[in-house]
């Protein structure tokens, strides 16, 4: 396999798929307790391979969950965890999820080393509705984390809680049994980078700085787990994510959950002033122009944008993306109830050919002074599960493709997971255009 060229170590990347098959079930399914593993084993071979690499090796593996990939290392290891920050590139102020298989596991971080684990009592009551429904899911709830801890300290951060999560991904989770250890891992982007939601990506950002990628196909979530801390009063969602605020409200002592996070009544606040200067988070290479949801149609005018954005000017342009969800369609082929946001600048011509089926067209443009640039237009389709699902790609795959500036069509940021999928852009956007 190819390797990239860095001051740092160099690896070979390998590849591993892992087959769709039985790779186990919780033992009374009900309770969490205990992930078995299968009695025929031979699907989990590539999946052995990595779990006995975990326990000895200082580079992370990536793997897939069900929201993304995750590039995990044993928590109980400083030197393991620390190679999680080298291989990502990023700073290691930020604490890190400990992905468990079952509660069995839980239970013994919650103690001291050489302490008895006692019984059900240990996890917090406040959790126990949410983990009754939403676990195994993309859900990371914070619990106080002992003194001393079986944790490395580099996976907190230095703070006195840590965030646990049991993926739902029987691969994570059989991953997860296999090694024996909690896995610290964060999302398995390079740093600053969308998050990764197939092997692919993760060998694009990656190659060369790790050694195995496990390969489980596309993640059916797409944005990453919600994080929630139920040690204070209200309970806060320190993070939007899989699992959505309205559904968290419906549980017991969960009715009054906060928002510990920047939301669309706070877009001002947010929205960069300096685009050069804003931290990066989720961003592809290309400038994101990001379209708030507006019940009125909106129209995007690239020259304007562009010079807000970052002094570029319409000449400049050569090639657009554009991301369109619930309205937006900037083919002439549109459906007569879709919104051409182009329309008053450009005449497109679909060219003939390069629609691959997947929601992706290039469309090339003529505007009135007689230019022409080229557009890749990706359609996520109007739901919202769908737009979760393709996020990261469509940003992803228009970087590939080298556009320039990326527009988005933004969603209404209510209470479900649109709420994760606006956050994220959010993060990404060079630029957010706010509802007139
Ligand atoms: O879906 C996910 O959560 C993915 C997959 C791989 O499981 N993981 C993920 O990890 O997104 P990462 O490192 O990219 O994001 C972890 C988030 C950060 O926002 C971090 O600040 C928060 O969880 N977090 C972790 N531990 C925390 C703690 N003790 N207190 C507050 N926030 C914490
Ligand atoms: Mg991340």
């Amino acid at each position: 396999m190819a390797s990239t060229h860095t001051n740092e170590a160099v690896f070979q990347t390998r590849v591993l798929p892992v087959p769709t098959a039985d790779l186990g079930c919780f033992k009374g399914r009900e309770a969490l307790e205990t992930w078995e593993l299968p009695s025929d084993v031979s699907a989990l071979a590539h999946i052995q391979e990595a779990a006995s690499y975990l326990q000895t090796q200082n580079i992370p593996v990536a793997f897939p969950t069900e929201t993304v990939y995750g590039l995990g290392a044993d928590a109980t290891r400083s030197d393991a965890v620390l190679g999680i920050y080298k291989a990502k590139g990023r700073p290691s102020d930020n604490p890190l999820i400990i992905h468990i298989c079952d509660l069995t596991m839980l239970r013994s971080l919650l103690v001291s080393p050489g302490a008895q684990v006692s019984d059900a009592e240990s996890i917090p009551d406040i959790y126990k509705p949410l983990i009754k429904r939403f676990w195994p899911g993309p859900l990371t709830i914070l619990l106080p984390n002992p003194i001393p801890s079986k944790l490395a300290p580099e996976v907190t951060a230095g703070l006195k809680t840590f965030g646990a999560r049991m993926p739902s991904s029987p691969l994570a989770l059989s991953l997860i049994r296999l090694s024996g250890v909690p896995i610290a891992a964060p999302s398995a982007n390079a740093s600053t980078k969308p998050s990764c939601t197939t092997a692919d990506h993760v060998f694009h950002d990656l190659h060369g700085r790790i050694e195995i990628i496990l390969d489980g196909g596309a993640c059916t979530v797409g944005v990453e787990s919600t994080v929630v801390d139920g040690l204070c009063s209200p309970p806060v969602v320190l993070r939007p994510g899989g699992v959505s605020i309205d559904d968290l409200r419906q549980c017991e002592g969960w009715e009054g959950v906060v928002k510990g996070y920047k939301d669309s009544s706070e877009v001002g606040a947010s929205a960069p002033r300096a685009p050069g200067m804003k931290y990066k988070h989720y961003s592809p290479k290309a400038k994101v122009v990001l379209y708030e949801d507006s019940d009125e149609t909106t129209d995007f005018f690239p020259e304007g944008h562009m010079v807000h954005g970052d002094g570029a000017t319409l000449g400049q342009i050569l090639s657009l993306g554009v991301v369109c969800t619930r309205h937006w369609d900037c083919a002439p082929d549109s459906q007569p109830e879709s919104h051409n946001p182009i329309k008053a600048v450009f005449e497109s011509k679909l060219i003939a050919g390069k629609t691959n089926g997947k929601g992706t067209k290039e469309l090339k443009l003529r505007s009135k002074d007689g230019s022409w640039v080229l557009l890749t237009q990706i359609s996520l389709g109007g739901e919202t599960k769908d737009i979760a699902h393709g996020l990261f790609s469509a940003l992803r795959e228009l970087d590939e493709r080298g556009v320039d500036v990326i527009y988005v069509e933004g969603i209404k940021d209510e209470g479900d997971i649109a709420a994760a999928v606006m956050n994220r852009l959010r993060k990404a956007a060079t630029v957010i255009v706010e509802p007139r």
